[in-house]
């Protein structure tokens, strides 16, 4: 049965609006561990716009399933991550421009320098994934350079826009898993899943696990709002 990591950035996100100290990703991934998460994931990007060096130091300490960090390959993250030791560290390409992570990372272009931050971090103990787009060749180096597992970026399925691009894109996942399984990587998934699209991934036994944040914690923010607006209310109330 596939596992679930659950991405607390967005927790994060909301604090940093505000410079304040909640809500805190840490306090989110608890309640996430209590309703069967199986890892907490979080991504420490160089800006720090969400998830701060302080988070990912209390989440080592109080996460209990499993604490998966994203990073980009670069000596800073390297220093931190081999000092914090996360359970697993999923190398990601990063630009600051950008949203959000916008597609895997190309380990053919960057092969040498990619490798030898795998051998860095399985040296100090971690396992590495390495997130990549479905694309044979890629898997095919990250085997080649000894990863442990690798994510499958899901991204372009999930933000097709017609059936048939949907079923081009999912056909893509599917040949990529295979692969990686044939290979005998381990095999995740993530970006860009939610409630309805993670269903197409009915029978997909190759996954081990999905990495999934942003639908999550938007449907917390909704399902959460009735209750915090009731408490909100009874105190206005007894005012
Ligand atoms: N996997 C990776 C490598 C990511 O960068 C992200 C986004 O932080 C996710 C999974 C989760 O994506 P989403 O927030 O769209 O569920």
């Amino acid at each position: 049965m596939a596992k679930l990591a659950v991405n607390v950035d967005h927790i994060a996100t909301l604090r940093e609006a505000r410079k304040i100290n909640y809500p805190d990703p840490v306090t989110a991934a608890m309640a996430a561990e209590t309703a069967g998460a199986d890892g907490i994931v979080v991504h420490l990007r160089e800006d720090r716009r969400h998830i701060q060096e302080r988070d990912v130091r209390i989440l080592r300490q109080m996460v209990q399933t499993k604490l998966i960090l994203e990073m980009a390959s670069t000596p800073e993250m390297l220093g931190i991550a081999l000092n914090i030791k996360p359970n697993i560290i999923t190398l990601v390409p990063e630009k600051r421009s950008e949203l959000t992570t916008e597609g895997g990372l190309d380990i053919i272009t960057h092969f040498n320098n990619i490798k030898e931050s795998v051998k860095h971090i399985q040296n100090g103990g971690i396992k590495v994934s390495i997130f990549i787009d479905p694309n044979l060749d890629q898997i095919k180096h990250a085997h080649k350079m000894g990863a442990d597992m690798i994510e499958i970026h899901t991204g372009a399925f999930c933000d097709a826009l017609t059936e048939e691009m949907q079923e081009k894109e999912f056909a893509r996942i599917v040949d990529a898993v295979k692969i990686a399984s044939k290979l005998k990587l381990g095999v995740n998934a993530g970006h860009g899943l939610g409630y309805h699209s993670i269903k197409r991934f009915k029978g997909l036994s190759e996954i081990d696990e999905f990495s999934i944040g942003h639908s999550i914690v938007a449907r917390a923010t909704i399902s959460g709002m009735e209750q915090a607006v009731r408490d909100m209310a009874a105190l206005i109330k007894a005012l």
